[in-house]
């Protein structure tokens, strides 16, 4: 068996941990990461067959069943992962019966998965529809994304249209924009199902006052989403009580998207 602490898969993960943690995006315990693994590299550090211990989900992801998933634990912070992974991350198997999460490695102080599994699991799920190579689902507390959500009109195409104003790349990263969903109660089935619901659409999903969801292939594509908003977002937010002189107009999205040739969400723009 190789040593799991050098996978590549596990320093990914303590990675961007660490980046989110001095981006202060994620305070305290704040965030989580899941990450779906492949069973065949998993199995060149750990025999999948031992099972730790089970954990009920309390929800059901029946389509995830035999998935492997490398999920931050519940409490955690992203500080202390880079240094002791063992007990701040776990590796999770969904059972055939939909509802039952397997250990298979970690939380070893007799920990458990993030209380956001559903949003997790039920975004892992919306995106796999869309994308067969859809791997990561990310949660995030940045600072600007955060403070926007108080001073701006909470739609998708409002919230969506002032973040591509900001930067001239936004439309090129995000092209799908951005959902946006209203203050709700965190770590329930219910935010999980919206956020879920909203990932239809979007690879990103504002949480009013709360945070943010980045979906994305790989670990870079869900980080870079967010990080490319959080930026955006701070321009937003230093900008937003002066007079707006200049701006990036409608028109020039538009050149912007046909030449770097992404979809974009025409809709979201206000053309004449
Ligand atoms: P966990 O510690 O359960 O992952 O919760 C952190 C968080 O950000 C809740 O939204
Ligand atoms: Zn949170």
């Amino acid at each position: 068996m190789k040593n799991i602490l050098e996978a590549p898969f596990l320093r990914e993960m303590c990675e961007a941990t660490s980046n989110m943690y001095r981006l202060v995006w994620d305070e305290r315990n704040g965030g989580n990461i899941s990450y779906m693994l492949d069973e065949a590299e998993v199995a060149q550090y750990l025999d999948p067959s031992n099972v730790l211990r089970e954990i009920p989900t309390g929800f059901e992801a029946k389509p995830l069943a035999g998935k492997l998933f490398l999920v931050t634990g519940t409490g955690k912070y992203f500080k202390n992962v880079q240094n002791d992974p063992e007990t701040n991350l776990g590796i999770i198997r969904i059972k055939e019966d939909g509802v039952t999460a397997q250990l298979l490695w970690g939380y070893k102080d007799g920990g458990s998965f993030t209380s956001e599994l559903p949003a997790h699991l039920m975004s892992h799920m919306a995106r796999l529809k869309k994308d067969p190579l859809h791997r990561v689902v990310m949660h995030s507390h940045p600072t600007y994304t955060l403070a926007m959500t108080y001073v701006h009109e909470l739609t998708d195409k409002a919230f969506t249209h002032s973040l591509w104003e900001m930067c001239t790349e936004c439309i090129v990263v995000f092209p799908d924009g951005i959902g946006v969903l209203p203050w709700m109660l965190c770590g329930t089935n219910e935010i999980g199902a919206a956020t879920a619901k909203k990932m239809e659409e979007f690879r990103l999903v504002v949480w009013s006052m709360h945070g943010i969801y980045g979906a994305g292939r790989t670990m870079d594509e869900a980080f870079g989403l967010i990080e490319t908003v959080e930026k955006a977002a701070q321009i937003y937010m230093l900008t937003a009580h002066l007079p707006r002189v200049n701006t990036i107009r409608d028109e020039d999205m538009v050149r912007l998207a046909d030449h770097f040739g992404v979809a974009y969400r025409k809709d979201f723009l206000n053309l004449k």
